[in-house]
């Protein structure tokens, strides 16, 4: 068991790693708990949630609306919830985002922690304190930073994750590791059988590594105003990619990062050798280095990209491997270097 404090502006997030979801009442310090979960996690593992009153969500990224939220709150409402109870998210992104935010919200601010289900979840989405809903089309538009008070990272949760869920979550150990890790680099390469099988203590050991980047950055930057940024890797292209192309988060991510190391390599801050590196692991992890883009398409996603402010994107460069900077780009040099930026067919 490992474990690491995130300090936010509104109080501490205790983050546990390899503790049991069952050790969740007792981190609640005998409030009464109330479960957000969505249907598939409830079906699969709701055996082994605390007992106590669980409102169950549909599955998937259409259920972060506000109109799941305003169902929330009236079991809420129902359940005559006040300031002594406690909301705890059990499941995947989704679950967590909604149910920080409909607790940050809720009589101006209920307790809540999470139990994170998905690796992705667990390495990212559960931490940070980001919490919010998708709004008209647009991903997060509405939303919170507000830390859960803790996040129980429990990794049998893992084993009856599908594969492609897996990968999305090890391109954010990817992107973390590139950003700020160069050893758990080093690992994500020696140890790549023993993680995709999912093995309990290499897995605790990169979700721990992974969570540092991600802790270290946002205890300096809670709010993104800069330094956060960098979590944004292969994000710029990756989010357009999403949209445009149809491929999962963790695919398009994937192939986002090969194109901003390229264009690091392009500035000189990345040798053709740490290029092909990261092509290689994220190869090894099934994970797309390229796809058929069409260009103005992508273009047009990354221009309407909410990062942008005016002319310029905040566009995360890596500066070697291990170490990221933001610098502002015109978004007219991205539209002239994206050619080179894509697979050389
Ligand atoms: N708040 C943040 O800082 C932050 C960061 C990154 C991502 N996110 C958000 O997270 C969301 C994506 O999260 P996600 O990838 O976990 O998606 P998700 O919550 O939709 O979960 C993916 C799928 O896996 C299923 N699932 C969950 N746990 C499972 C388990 N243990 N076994 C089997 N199936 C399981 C879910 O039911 C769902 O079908 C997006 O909405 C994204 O915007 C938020
Ligand atoms: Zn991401």
């Amino acid at each position: 068991m490992r474990s690491i404090e995130l300090q936010g502006a509104g109080g501490p997030s205790h983050i546990a790693l390899g503790l049991p979801v069952s050790s969740v009442p007792d981190l609640c310090q005998g409030r009464r708990i109330t479960v957000i979960t969505d249907n598939d996690v409830c079906a699969l593992h709701g055996n082994r949630f605390p007992e106590c009153n669980t409102i169950k969500i549909g599955t998937g990224e259409k259920e972060k609306t506000l109109e799941t939220v305003h169902r929330i709150y009236e079991t809420f409402l129902s359940l005559d919830l006040d300031r002594s109870s406690f909301i705890v998210g059990i499941g995947g992104g989704v679950v967590c985002d909604i149910a920080g935010f409909a607790a940050s919200t809720y009589l101006r601010g209920l307790p809540f922690g999470f139990a994170p289900t998905t690796l992705l979840a667990q390495v990212d989405a559960g931490v940070g304190g980001k919490n919010g809903v998708n709004f008209q089309g647009y991903k997060n538009l509405i939303g919170t930073f507000n830390q859960p008070q803790f996040v129980v990272c429990d990794f049998r949760f893992l084993k009856t994750l599908p594969m492609a869920e897996v990968r999305n979550g090890l391109a954010e150990v990817i992107k973390h590791a590139l950003i700020g890790d160069r050893d758990l680099l080093s690992q994500l390469e020696t140890e790549r059988e023993h993680i995709l099988s999912l093995q309990e203590d290499i897995i605790e050991k990169i979700v721990y590594a992974s969570l540092e980047v991600k802790v270290d950055i946002v205890s300096r930057d809670e709010k993104e105003g800069g330094e956060r940024r960098k979590l944004n890797f292969g994000h710029t292209f990756g989010h357009a990619i999403e949209k445009t192309m149809g491929l999962s988060h963790g695919e398009s991510v994937s192939i986002g990062m090969v194109m901003e190391a390229r264009l690091s390599m392009a500035k000189g801050l990345l040798t053709a050798y740490d290029v092909q590196r990261i092509k290689n692991m994220l190869d090894g992890y099934g994970l797309p280095i390229s796809a058929p883009l069409d260009r103005e398409s992508v273009i047009d996603a990354v221009g309407k990209d909410k990062k942008r402010e005016d002319e310029d994107i905040h566009f995360v460069l890596l500066d070697g491997i291990g170490a990221a900077r933001i610098e502002k780009l015109k978004l007219q040099e991205l539209v002239e270097a994206f050619d080179d930026l894509c697979e050389h067919r």
